[in-house]
C-alpha cells in the first residue's frame, strides 16, 4: 500500500460491550480518507459516542480493529494514537478541570512532553483559532457554555491532531455561539467526525453522513443523499430538515 492509499481513518468490525454487558457496538467499519468531513447522526443510544470514544482508545473495543493513519491501535500504539485523534467530549465539563483557561489548553501538549515554549505557542494559537485569547487566564468553569465548548475545542487544537472527533459540537448553543463555532469547523484542514443532531450543520458542513443505529451502521453515503431520503431519517428516529424549513433542505 503506497502512503497515498493510507486512510485517515480504517475501523474494521468494531464492537464494544460497557462492563454492565450492554452491547453498544455491534461491528462497524468505516474508512475516512485524509481531510474529509464526515457526520455520524442516529438516534440517541445508537453509539455515536461509544463509537468516538474507541477511535483513541478511551474505551478499549471488545472487537475488529481501529487503525489511524496506518496505525493500529493497542496497548503499545496508544500513545501515539491519542497525538493522531483528539476528541471532544459532548460535555465541555468532562474535559476542562485546571484552574486556568491556559493551563487546561496546554495540558495536552505539556503532556506531549514539548518544551514550554512550544507548549505556550501552541496553547496560545488554539485559543487564537477560538477566539478565546482573551480569556486565558480565567477559570473555564466559570464561563458560557458557548465559552466551554470553544475553549474544550481548543484543548483538542492545541494537540495538533490530524483527525479529530467531536461529540454534538452545537448541542445547546445559543444562534450566534452556534454560528460561531460552524465557521471554526469550515475553517478547520484536518479530518473530522462530527456526532451530532444538527442536520443543518450536516447539510452546510459535512459532506458524508454515516447514519448509526442499534451499533450499527445503518447508511454512508453523501449528506444530501441521506437528507433528502426522508423515509430513511424516519425509520432512524431523525427528521427531515424541511419540516422545520430549514432553506438548504
Ligand atoms: N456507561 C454505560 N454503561 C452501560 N451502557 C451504556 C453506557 N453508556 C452508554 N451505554 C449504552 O450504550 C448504547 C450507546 O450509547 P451512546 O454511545 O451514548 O449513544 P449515542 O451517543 O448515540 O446517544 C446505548 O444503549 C446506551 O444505553
Ligand atoms: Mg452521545
Amino acid at each position: 500500500m503506497t502512503r497515498a492509499d493510507t486512510p485517515a481513518l480504517d475501523v474494521q468490525d468494531l464492537r464494544y460491550a460497557y462492563p454492565d454487558g450492554t452491547q453498544a457496538l455491534h461491528g462497524i467499519s468505516l474508512r475516512v480518507e485524509p481531510g474529509e468531513k464526515v457526520a455520524l447522526i442516529g438516534p440517541n443510544g445508537s453509539g455515536k459516542s461509544t463509537f468516538l470514544l474507541n477511535l483513541n482508545g478511551i474505551f478499549r473495543s471488545t472487537g475488529g480493529s481501529v487503525r489511524v493513519f496506518g496505525e493500529t491501535l493497542d496497548d503499545r500504539t496508544l500513545g501515539s494514537i491519542r497525538a493522531k485523534v483528539g476528541l471532544l467530549f459532548s460535555n465541555p465539563d468532562d474535559q476542562l478541570f485546571s484552574p486556568t483557561v491556559l493551563e487546561d489548553v496546554s495540558y495536552g501538549p505539556l503532556h506531549m512532553g514539548l518544551p514550554r515554549d512550544e507548549v505556550l505557542a501552541r496553547a496560545r494559537d488554539a485559543l487564537a483559532a477560538v477566539g478565546m485569547q482573551e480569556f486565558e487566564a480565567r477559570a473555564p468553569h466559570h464561563l458560557s457554555l458557548g465559552q466551554k465548548k470553544r475553549v474544550a475545542i481548543a484543548t483538542v487544537l492545541s494537540m495538533g491532531t490530524p483527525l479529530i472527533a467531536l461529540d454534538e459540537p452545537t448541542a445547546n448553543l445559543d444562534p450566534r455561539s452556534r454560528r460561531e463555532l460552524i465557521e471554526l469547523l469550515d475553517r478547520l484542514r484536518l479530518t473530522v467526525i462530527v456526532a451530532t443532531h444538527d442536520l443543518a450543520l450536516v447539510a452546510d458542513s459535512l459532506p458524508r453522513t454515516v447514519v448509526l443505529d442499534g451499533g450499527r451502521v445503518i447508511a454512508d453515503r453523501p449528506s444530501v443523499d441521506v437528507l433528502n431520503d426522508a423515509d430513511l431519517l424516519f425509520a432512524h428516529g431523525l427528521e427531515p430538515l424541511s419540516l422545520h424549513g430549514h432553506p438548504h433542505a
